[in-house]
């Protein structure tokens, strides 16, 4: 069973190299974070994920490891990191890392090496065919670049080599089986990192391609979940209270082999998706069938329940799904939905059971910049550009010259930044701060509240219930009824026109109520 302070966590995911620069160099750093803790506590969130802030090449933005130890000088010091870990605690803040276990930079000294011809203790930490003219079948792979005679499996883009966690059924010779003293030694290796930082405050990771782990494996994982739940039991006996969320985006999988929590993520076809970004791609976006798009095309929340319910319903004892806003991989939901279409997706999301996350900016609605690839990110460079806090220079994200900036600022007249929002009782950011406070209020809100849907028929408001409470949501725009059970027909929330009477909710155009 996941760890008690789950129960009323809410998660904000910081880019570090896009928060905060107090520096002037023009790229975020961990005291930035610090000077903003007030401010991430003033949007009720009480946990924080921070995407890898580890010495690092850069060319996947950090997710490629040079050193797990030691943070990249670009953010700060080891003791800077550790500074904000106390800074954290004593707003009541969590906080978690990310940890990359299934590959490292080409950089990273255990490759350097591995790559040697003489035999050494890291010579099976990557995966290694044989022969140099020996290459992998099913997997990508890089050969001519090594002292080494062989080719090494490649875990994402070329300068990501996969860590070695062994083979489910190895069927060459070059390939170790998962109980390999070698395969083992990887697993305890990674061990000592998450010891690492655990020891020095952190409370818990985020696991970067959590599924990757043991190659050939089967269709059930059981290789890799075979890793996490011993990984697991680790945890349990020496860190209780560590959290794990995993980028699984299979919650029933990943809870059973010990994470607490699985995000559910934009997998083509998969339940999220038809949330907030239904489009087709983004640069060819097809008719739009998004749930919260006002003008939505057969509008239907069932495609979304028919996965949902079904995880739900299967991992409800178990941990929690994870609903995002948004993340460092993704298209910002402010790329197609309006202001007044995000006030009632966010309402949904975090009224959910679960733990939900929202990723820094969208709060403000910070948009999509279409820009070019900067550090590997590609089309999710767009989302990585600097938080907005004030008019004026940058900004507010730096002191720095425009053109040193890590990524450009929204350069639109009307921008959105946190100071403009702040003022008005309306904003996206203050009808955040609104949601937040009712989801800490209401126990019937938080992660363990039970959830069941009321109604889910197109053409009415779709409403669920969450423990005592009746919430319901309407993003078309038109009026529309369902019947509710009885409640007290006190509305602890609403947004846009809502009246709860005679057992029948009237939902106004763009709405969303909580019942009690
Ligand atoms: C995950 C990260 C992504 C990264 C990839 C390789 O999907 O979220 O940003 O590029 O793994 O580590
Ligand atoms: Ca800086």
């Amino acid at each position: 069973m996941a760890a008690t302070w789950l129960k009323d966590a809410v998660f904000y995911e910081i880019y570090p190299q896009s928060y905060y620069d107090t520096n002037g160099d023009g790229i975020g750093d961990f005291n930035g974070i610090i000077e903003k803790l007030d401010y991430i506590r003033s949007l009720g969130c009480n946990a924080l994920w921070i995407n890898p802030c580890f010495d690092s090449p850069f060319k996947d933005a950090g997710y490629d490891v040079r050193d797990y130890k030691k943070v990249a000088p670009r953010y700060g010091s080891n003791s800077d990191l550790y500074r904000l870990f106390g800074e954290a605690h004593r707003r009541g803040i969590r906080v978690l890392l990310d940890l990359v276990p299934g590959h490292t930079s080409e950089e990273h000294e255990w490759f350097r090496q591995s790559q040697k011809e003489e035999r050494n203790e890291y010579s099976n930490r990557y995966i290694w065919t044989d022969f140099w003219f020996h290459g992998a079948r099913g997997m990508n792979y890089i050969g001519g670049e090594s002292e080494r005679s062989g080719v090494y499996i490649l875990n994402f883009f070329k300068c990501q080599p996969a860590l070695n966690y062994g083979f489910l059924h190895p069927t060459e010779s070059w390939q170790l089986p998962a109980d390999h003293p070698d395969a083992i030694a990887t697993r305890e290796a990674m061990k000592d990192v998450m010891r690492f930082w655990l020891d020095h405050g952190c409370d818990g990771f985020r696991v970067d391609m959590a599924d990757s782990l043991v190659k050939a494996d089967d269709e059930k994982k059981s290789g890799t979940c075979a890793i996490w739940k011993n990984v697991r039991e680790m945890l349990d006996a020496e860190y209780p209270e560590a959290v794990l969320v995993s980028e699984w985006c299979n919650p029933p999988r990943a809870l059973r082999a010990g994470f607490d929590m699985d995000f559910y993520l934009n997998h083509g076809g998969g339940g999220y998706i038809t949330l907030l970004r239904d489009y087709g791609s983004p640069r060819n976006p097809g008719p739009d069938r998004s749930f919260f798009r006002k003008d939505a095309q057969d509008r239907d929340i069932r495609r979304f329940l028919k996965e949902y319910e079904t995880w739900y319903r299967d991992t409800k004892d178990l941990g929690y799904i994870s609903m995002i806003t948004c993340n460092h991989d993704t298209e910002r939901p402010s790329l197609t939905l309006g202001a007044d279409e995000l006030k009632l997706a966010y309402a949904f999301i975090f009224t959910m059971p679960g733990v939900p996350f929202l990723y820094y900016g969208d709060e403000i609605g910070l948009r999509y910049q279409w820009l070019p690839n900067k550090e590997g990110g590609y089309n999710r460079t767009g989302s990585r550009t600097p938080m907005q806090w004030t008019e004026g220079k940058n900004l507010g994200f730096s002191e720095g010259c425009a053109d040193t900036l890590y990524l450009p600022v929204d350069p639109a007249e009307d921008a959105p930044t946190v100071q403009a929002q702040e003022a008005d009782p309306a904003s996206l950011l203050n009808t955040v701060r609104a949601v937040l406070a009712l989801r800490h209020a209401e126990k019937d809100l938080q992660a363990d509240g039970e959830y069941e849907t009321l109604c889910a028929e197109p053409g009415k408001p779709f409403v669920y219930r969450r423990g005592g409470l009746v919430l319901a949501v309407n993003p078309s725009g038109e009026t529309m009824e369902a019947p509710v059970p009885a409640v007290g027909g006190t509305a602890l929330f609403t947004i846009g026109s809502a009246k709860a009477e005679n057992g029948v909710v009237t939902m106004g155009p763009q709405s969303f109520t909580v019942l009690k």
